[in-house]
């Protein structure tokens, strides 16, 4: 008895390796548009409420336009993860989405609200006028959904608190409360949409349907943002170690790819402070510099997600439930379908990204007022 309920007598029909391989995949292209959108917006609610100059109003109007774009990615690449973690921890976060379910709905109509908001304020970006306030709103909206997320996310490692949970109110509007896991692990995915945010400004700087001028003050706004949040980052990083039980610290010391991932991604943190103090100062342009800051971004979040899947496998690992430790019975002609249809998106995607970038160049400095 480990107060996870019984596993599900269906056996997996696929190798647990491949269900773990696409879960961390997909999570982490979530978690990259996810943190794109949560520094994203709060750097055009800035520049919309502080910005003065013809740069910033440009900087705004560009950020806030492909928000919604990003929007899209944030919510699409959110669930296929979705379906992995169901597959693979189903016991667990099943339990916990049910027991804040209150609040797990509610993310429903708050993703929608937010959808809203940002083709609103993208509006109002780009006929010059003052809407931060919307943007403003927005993030304080997509701040809850993320700490939705990491109650639920936090919750399925504590099968010790959920009867007492479910005792309390049966309702789903109780969070738990008493995880000093939590806030860490919070400000630790807010820190890095600001480093993200700040490496796509260096990114979209990259761009020739910016003028030079544009082009150079994203760079610098964006290496000075990233620098500042990589290093906020690194610090909440450090929380989120310091608050995992000792048995969680031993474990990621150990296996030998959580330890890659955690000294990789520290090894990263330093690369991107640099590169980010370098682009603050050098207002670089090129598009080396444009696609080197995409190429960190991605790895760098790419190692957090590898080094989170080690927290919450050791930590379940340490409460009975071992995530290996299922019957596979593996359909191979469902797999290799899937696998064909897999690649023949990623076909599909790569095909539509070369017709976008084949398309004809539109000038982004047309901000009326
Ligand atoms: C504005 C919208 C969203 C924000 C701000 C957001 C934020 C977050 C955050 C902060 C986490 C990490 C939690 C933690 O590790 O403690 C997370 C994880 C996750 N999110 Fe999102 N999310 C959003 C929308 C979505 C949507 C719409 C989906 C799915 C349809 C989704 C699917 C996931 C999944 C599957 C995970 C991790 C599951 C796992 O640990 O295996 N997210 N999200």
């Amino acid at each position: 008895m480990n107060g996870f309920p019984n596993v599900d007598p269906i056996p997996l029909p696929a190798p647990i390796w491949l269900f773990k391989l696409l879960h961390i995949v997909t999570l982490a292209l979530h978690f990259v548009a996810m943190q794109v959108l949560v520094g994203g917006l709060l750097i055009a609610v800035l520049l919309n409420l502080l910005g003065r100059s013809s740069s910033s109003k440009t900087a705004a109007a560009a950020v806030g336009r492909r928000l919604t774009v990003v929007m899209t990615y944030v919510i699409n690449l959110g669930v296929p993860p979705l379906l992995f973690a169901q597959v693979l921890y189903g016991r667990a976060i099943y339990t916990s989405s049910v027991l804040i379910g209150a609040y797990w709905i509610s993310v429903i109509p708050a993703l929608i609200l937010v959808y809203w908001l940002l083709y609103r304020f993208a509006a109002g970006l780009e006929a010059g006028r003052k809407v931060w306030w919307m943007g403003l709103i927005a993030w304080i909206i997509t701040g809850g959904i993320a700490d939705i997320y990491v109650n639920n996310m936090t919750l399925m490692l504590r099968p010790g608190v959920w009867q007492k949970m479910y005792a309390a109110s049966s309702l789903g509007t109780h969070l738990p409360t008493d995880d000093p896991t939590k806030l860490p692990r919070f400000l630790f995915m807010i820190a890095g949409g600001f480093v993200a945010g700040g490496l796509w400004l260096i990114f979209l700087a990259g761009r020739k349907s910016f003028s030079d001028l544009d082009r150079r003050y994203l760079s610098a706004l964006g290496g000075r943002i990233a620098a500042v949040a990589a290093i906020a980052q690194v610090f909440a990083a450090l929380a989120v170690y310091r608050t995992q039980p000792a048995i969680v610290q031993a474990g990621l010391g150990d296996h030998l790819l959580y330890k890659i991932a955690g000294l990789g991604w520290m090894a990263l943190a330093l690369v991107i402070l640099l590169f980010a103090g370098f682009a603050a100062f050098a207002k670089p342009v090129a598009q080396l510099t444009s696609w080197l800051s995409a190429i960190v971004a991605f790895l760098s979040i790419a190692l957090m997600t590898v080094y989170r899947d080690g927290i919450r496998d050791l930590t379940l690992l340490s409460k009975g439930y071992d995530v290996w430790n299922r019957t596979v019975v593996t359909n191979w002609s469902v797999v290799g379908i899937f696998l064909v249809l897999f690649v023949v998106g990623l076909g599909v995607v790569g095909w539509l990204i070369s017709v976008v970038a084949r398309a004809e160049r539109v000038m982004e400095s047309a901000v009326i007022g």
